[in-house]
């Protein structure tokens, strides 16, 4: 199946799609803060760690395992050996929970795009995202109605998602890429300028990066580093094993990996700098400490982005409508990644056309999104995130590289991609895929699930 539809048409448009899916709500508002809670300028020393060597080496993998099998996870699984297929399963489910509720977080900065027009969130932007936008109940036990309005606009999402993914790689998800990350690139720019031209800005900057060392003796920092990292990268989610088997047969691999990880990295870094530049102003404004400011997760999107916004001296509607148009482009240009990766092993196992396979997931999809729609949605949203994430993703990072390392071979997989790539790797990612990466992390997620029974 070497059509169109189920291959890359140019370089620049895989590496676009690639940074699509790596460059997400991730980078907006999820690294600032992890960074943020786990030692501020220290968490940089285990991110780099964990993205030196895992993040890089698993990309490395997850693209030349895919090219090599020419198959979603599952499938290229089964051609290691046919019991390694629930792997590539449970990288698919994991990645379907994720977008269940990924979709609906992409209808808020959505919806935030209108409030933000009209200048809707008020003076309190936290009771209005609790009481009015999201309509939050007390608890799980109390459900509440659905939400309509958001409902709705979830509804928007997945038919985005369901159009791009639903016309094939080259003219749907490439297509896609290529009108989306230059606006986003632009986009980011002006709320980076803005930022750090703000006064007060160098101090919410030094904030974000004023190292706490004491964090590094804590290995539920490391283990959130890496966390970020698979998250950032899309890697552990069968997204860029997928997004490797579109590639021709030829087409290089390392350095490919190398240009998707440091345009994300780097662009993460520069919104973190960028964000913290606009709290950095608030904070000056108002007298209330950065640490209360990006206390809670979604609360730097959609509380204190609203907040540091009404306080803006000028332009602060246009300046408010363009960070949550960056947010949901950002964010589109990720879910329809996940949306591939979980159509994918579909297409492979039950052997439909993708136009059948993207129906079902994308129908399915958003029948699992309506649970994050309630009024009990953001616990849930909190929970099951909070145990995708740290359990299901780092079992899948230390299987996949047992898996590749041990059983498929490391030294294999590597005599398959070098010869192909612009440039080569040495026998330093062997060691990364067999020894490093599988005994840092087991070490590390024995470690926060015994803390995490106390
Ligand atoms: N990398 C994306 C982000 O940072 C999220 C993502 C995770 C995308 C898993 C695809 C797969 O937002
Ligand atoms: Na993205």
């Amino acid at each position: 199946m070497e059509s169109s539809e189920n291959q890359w048409g140019s370089r620049l448009g895989f590496i676009l799609a690639t940074i699509g899916s790596a460059v997400g709500l991730g980078n907006i508002w999820r690294f600032s803060y992890v960074a943020y809670d786990n030692g501020g300028g220290a968490f940089l020393i285990p991110y780099f760690f964990a993205l030196l060597t895992t993040g890089i080496p698993l990309l490395i993998l997850e693209f030349s395992f895919g090219q090599k099998m020419r198959g979603s996870a599952p499938f290229s699984f089964t051609k290691v050996d046919e019991k390694w297929e629930w792997l590539g399963w449970w990288s698919t489910l994991v990645t379907f929970v994720l977008i269940s509720y990924y979709s609906v977080i992409i209808s808020w900065s959505f919806k935030y795009i209108y409030y933000a027009f009209s200048g809707a969130w008020g003076s309190n932007p936290e009771a209005f995202l609790y009481n009015t936008h999201l309509q939050l109940t007390s608890g799980i036990g109390e459900l509440g109605g659905v939400n309509l309005s958001v409902l709705l606009i979830v509804l928007v999402v997945w038919l985005i998602n369901f159009v791009i993914v639903y016309n094939g790689i080259e003219a749907g998800v490439e297509k896609a890429s290529k009108i989306f990350m230059p606006i986003l690139a632009l986009l980011m720019l002006i709320i980076v300028v803005r930022g750090i031209t703000l006064p007060g800005a160098v101090e919410g900057i030094n904030k974000f990066l004023e190292p706490d060392f004491a964090a590094l003796l804590n290995p539920g920092v490391w283990l959130a580093a890496y966390g970020q990292i698979f998250f950032t990268l899309s890697v552990c989610f069968g997204v860029m094993i997928a997004y490797g088997s579109y590639l021709s047969e030829d087409s290089d691999i390392v350095n490919n990996a190398f240009i998707t990880a440091l345009a994300n990295c780097s662009f993460s870094f520069i919104v973190g700098i960028g964000v913290f530049g606009i709290l950095g102003y608030m904070a000056a404004q108002t007298g209330q400490p950065i640490e209360e400011v990006v206390a809670q997760s979604i609360g730097l999107a959609f509380v204190a982005f609203p907040k540091a916004i009404n306080m803006l001296p000028a332009f602060n509607t246009v300046l408010g409508v363009i960070f949550f148009v960056a947010l949901g482009i950002a964010g589109i240009s990720s879910s329809i990644s996940m949306v591939e990766a979980v159509s994918a092993p579909v297409m492979d196992k039950f052997n439909l056309s993708r136009k059948k396979a993207t129906t079902i997931v994308c129908g399915l999809g958003f029948i699992a999104s309506i649970l994050f729609t309630t009024g009990a949605g953001l616990y849930f949203l909190d929970i099951i995130d909070h145990y995708n994430m740290q359990f299901g993703v780092a079992v899948i990072g230390i299987l996949e590289a047992v898996v590749i390392g041990w059983y498929y071979k490391a030294e294999v997989l590597r005599d398959f991609f070098n010869p192909i790539s612009n440039f080569q790797v040495g026998r330093w990612w062997d060691i990364m895929i067999k020894y490093i990466t599988p005994l840092f992390l087991t070490y590390m997620l024995i470690r926060s699930f015994v803390m995490e029974l106390n």
